[in-house]
């Protein structure tokens, strides 16, 4: 027992308690582990090459912790490249490179070049690829010639995982979706039971003192708030249990839960707003937030001005009422008809969903400043 006023110890091994650790078990994912785990034991094993897989479901519902547990449980007969595809396809396949041991130059390659010189280092051999965050390249790249390369490349599996359902929108090339053309692997979001028991193996796992209503709360909290993502789960949770070692308690409480939750939704923010792709959605979110407007047309004009002013492409209205149809599915906008149909066809009204409307607004002008 620590004496009054000084921290204390609530958690033996706190790292378990972080996000970044994936533990040697996945409660709730053991379907989805059983399902990839086929595909390496019976087909990868016998020599077969797997249909492209694509694997969306909303953030921290845990595709990477999936995919990289299946990776580590079983022997690949060829090369396995796991990358976080963010950026052109030509930094990807240099992380996809330095993963699988092929030296590229440092500067100076085209996509071209840098495919060739891989490609050949690789030769005849199997590949697997794992394409971690995949919406960002193609955000990056509407084209996608490495998916194209990839694809096209006999004995070579491609696994792409995002949190955009409709990440496959974004490619503008047509021959890349028809070589592409995944099977879909839909994560669905966690429920409340689930994150609960999620959060009660890693408390056991960490050796921390947590009463059971705080863990509670934090499944809740990250059900109501952040639709399931067990990564906020655990952090709201870490974050708990370091204000009451500071504050010097015996226990995790649920008033500890209760002060933690604002700092953590300031960076539950930042991190879900740095993920939407392409730029064009935080335009669009702009528009709702700080202009306040809520017809469609006038949103997509005014983000296309806005796309303009900082040398971005611009977009079809269609494209764009994709991305605010996306937008409503993630949970950032709401869209509701407004009145009744009119001469010109039915009239659409885009809310804003979020409470802390000033925190969503300083976020998107700081992320649009980094572009
Ligand atoms: N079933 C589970 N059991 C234990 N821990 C889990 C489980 N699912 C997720 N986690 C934890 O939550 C963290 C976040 O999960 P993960 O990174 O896999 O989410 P994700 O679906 O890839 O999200 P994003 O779309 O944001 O990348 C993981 O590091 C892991 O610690
Ligand atoms: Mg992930």
């Amino acid at each position: 027992m620590s004496p009054p006023g000084s921290p204390s110890v609530l958690a033996e091994h706190p790292e378990y308690l972080s996000p970044e650790y994936t533990p040697e078990e996945l409660p709730h994912r053991e379907r989805d582990v059983e399902n990839l785990s086929f595909y390496f034991e019976n087909r990868l094993l016998r020599g077969v090459t797997p249909p492209h897989i694509l694997i969306t479901g909303p953030s921290g519902s845990g595709k990477t912790a999936t995919v990289k547990h299946v990776l580590a449980k079983h022997r690949v007969p060829g090369f396995v490249a796991y990358t976080v595809a963010t950026g052109s396809g030509v930094k990807v396949l240099r992380s996809c490179a330095s993963e699988v041991g092929v030296r590229l130059p440092v500067r100076g390659l085209s996509l071209d070049e840098a495919w060739e010189r891989f490609d050949s280092e690789v030769g005849g051999s199997l590949l697997v690829v794992v394409l971690d965050e995949l919406d960002k390249m193609l955000a990056a790249e509407p084209e996608a010639p490495l998916l194209y390369f990839l694809t096209r490349r006999p004995k070579t599996w491609v696994i792409g995982l995002s949190n955009n359902y409709s990440a496959l929108s974004l490619v503008k090339d047509e021959r890349v979706l028809s070589s592409f053309n995944p099977w879909r692997m839909v994560f669905d979001p966690y429920t409340v039971d689930q994150v609960r028991d999620i959060l009660q193996h890693r408390v056991i796992l960490a050796g921390a003192q947590v009463k059971d209503e705080a863990v509670s709360m934090c499944a809740a909290v990250s059900v109501s708030t952040a639709g399931g993502d067990v990564r906020y789960a655990l952090n709201l949770l870490s974050s708990a249990v370091q204000l009451a070692e500071k504050a010097g308690d015996h226990v995790v409480g649920e008033r500890h839960v209760e002060t933690a939750k604002e700092e953590v939704e300031r960076g539950y923010i930042l991190r879900s707003l740095t993920a939407l792709q392409p730029p064009h959605k935080l335009l669009l979110l702009k528009g709702v937030y700080e202009q306040r407007i809520s017809s469609p047309s006038q949103l997509y004009e005014y983000a296309n001005t806005q796309a303009r002013r900082l040398g971005l492409s611009v977009y079809t209205y269609k494209r764009l009422s994709e991305f605010l149809n996306n937008l409503h599915v993630e949970g950032w906008v709401k869209i509701t008809r407004r009145g009744a149909t009119g001469r010109r066809g039915v009239l659409w009204e885009v809310l804003p969903t979020e409470e802390d409307i000033d925190l969503v607004k300083a976020t998107i002008d700081k992320l649009l400043t980094q572009l």
